[in-house]
């Protein structure tokens, strides 16, 4: 088990490497998450905290993810066991398989239904219907117990389908096909929205900051979303880090994978908010922004026809080398420290964390619906049913597992070996390292820890608001 390093599989090129990371950073977290969340609270003030917190928190615990992944050559729980033996710390990696594989479950639900209304578009099914007839076929689809599972079960297919090819020939080989075509369908949307008579009011929504409208809350959601958004905290990143080759600078790596994640969440609430603003509807809809607020858009805009399909299909494809990223995490484990073969680790995840998805998917319904769980939230214990308490609970674990990461960088692990990791392809020693150290063992960690408490309603408790 231990002398397979020499014919693992890897990246094999610079692109390849940038296609895969930022094709599992860039997904339903830019595209449908972040839109909506600027949104509710309050648009560019948002986003100004939302950048702070990727500089500041986000990109150290990448570039920590990817040198643990690459440094021990394993997934991520056998990254923890070969760096730091016996000890509990691979008790962290633990956490994020568990936490990949409850992702993997609503977000193929969540994919499933971008795909639904790629086929929706296609058919013309929104033409004509008013505002509330729209809202139905939503709220229509999400609570039918067969239509969304069916979905699922496809969008997941090829998930499987691209991991099953291994890491050269599978996930590299399609994301870089797929990146691309992502980068221009968005471009094309964004043209559209900004020349849209009156989408004026939308542009400054996002680059004009309001700060009244800033809450300690937003900036607590902001931290969450730059964990959820740069697939950190469940060791994606340390199991893609650990395919990365050993001349790849890794900081230079970490800035364009963050780089190309913001952009695109830019440019969708560009390719959006215009939209939304020009047909004067409310941008704060929330989680149904994408679903229920832009088939309305669409519908009033010339060529709506047209763009739906684009849009529905960009959320696809983002979707698909995201949910890849996740179920990596699955089969290296099963591959490397239960010694399955590719295509049965393959398998078995996959199917699996369909089976578990499917469930999930009926608490939406009437079937499961009846089933309502307690989550401690920011402002109170609150009961749901399964679907949203699984979204709840990996917007909890993702911090958690941050939190772990960072401190097992900053004093669970040798300080030279992390630096070595670091430096070893660079020519010397790389500036960021000054500010890197005290972020990631003091800033990083109380920082997540903050956000964690207030998220399971801890301030809420002690009686301390943040409005
Ligand atoms: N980052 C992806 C998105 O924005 C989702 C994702 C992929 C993810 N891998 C992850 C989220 C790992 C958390 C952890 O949609």
């Amino acid at each position: 088990m231990e002398n397979n390093t020499t014919q693992r599989d890897a990246f094999s090129s610079r692109l390849g490497i940038i296609a895969a990371a930022a094709g599992s950073a860039i997904g339903l977290g830019n595209i449908w998450k972040f839109p909506y969340i600027t949104g509710q609270y309050g648009g560019a003030a948002f986003i100004i905290i939302y950048l702070i917190c990727i500089a500041l928190i986000g990109m150290p615990v990448m570039l920590s993810e990817f040198a643990l992944g690459r440094r021990a050559q394993k997934n991520a729980i056998g990254t923890f066991k070969k760096l730091a033996p016996n000890t509990p710390w691979f008790l962290t990696g633990w956490l994020g398989l568990v936490a990949a594989f409850v992702i993997l479950a609503f977000y193929g639900v969540v994919a499933g239904w971008t795909m639904a209304y790629v086929w929706k578009s296609i058919l013309n099914q929104f033409a004509g219907m008013d505002a509330e007839t729209i809202t139905n076929t939503f709220v229509g689809m999400i609570t039918n117990p067969v239509q969304p599972i069916i979905w699922q079960v496809l969008f997941m297919a090829l998930t499987a389908g691209i991991v099953l090819g291994g890491i050269k020939d599978g996930i590299e080989k399609y994301t870089k096909i797929l990146m691309p075509l992502l980068l221009v369908i968005i471009l094309i949307l964004d043209i559209r929205a900004i020349t849209l008579p009156g989408g004026g009011a939308g542009v400054s929504f996002l680059l004009a900051p309001d700060f009244s409208k800033l809450s300690a809350l937003a900036v607590m959601q902001a931290l969450g979303h730059a964990f959820f958004t740069l697939s950190l905290g469940m060791g994606t990143m340390i199991t893609y880090g650990s395919y990365i080759s050993q001349h790849e600078n890794l900081g230079t790596t970490t800035m364009q994978v963050t780089i190309a994640d913001t952009v695109i969440a830019l440019m969708a609430g560009l390719a959006i908010f215009p939209a939304v603003f020009a047909f004067g509807i409310e941008p704060s809809a929330g989680p149904s922004l994408v679903f229920i607020t832009l088939p309305n858009v669409f519908n009033q805009m010339a060529g709506g026809y047209f763009f739906s399909i684009l849009f529905f299909f960009l959320l696809a494809v983002a979707a698909l080398t995201s949910s890849v990223s996740i179920l990596e995490v699955v089969v290296a484990y099963f591959d490397e420290e239960l010694n399955m073969d590719r295509v049965k680790a393959t398998i078995i995840a996959a199917t699996s964390i369909t089976i578990f998805g499917a469930i999930l998917s009926l608490g939406n319904t009437d079937i499961l619906g009846s089933i309502q769980l307690p989550f401690p939230v920011s402002d109170g214990i609150h009961d749901m049913n399964i679907f949203d308490w699984a979204v709840e609970f990996t917007d909890r674990l993702l911090p958690v597992g941050g939190f772990f990461i960072a401190l097992f960088v900053g004093w669970g692990m040798n300080k030279e070996d992390f630096e070595d990791e670091v430096h070893h392809a660079d020519h010397g020693k790389a500036a960021y390292m000054t500010f890197f150290w005290p972020i990631i063992r003091y800033l990083a960690p109380i920082a997540i820890l903050i956000v964690f408490l207030n998220s399971v309603g801890v301030f809420n408790a002690l009686g301390i608001k943040l409005g």
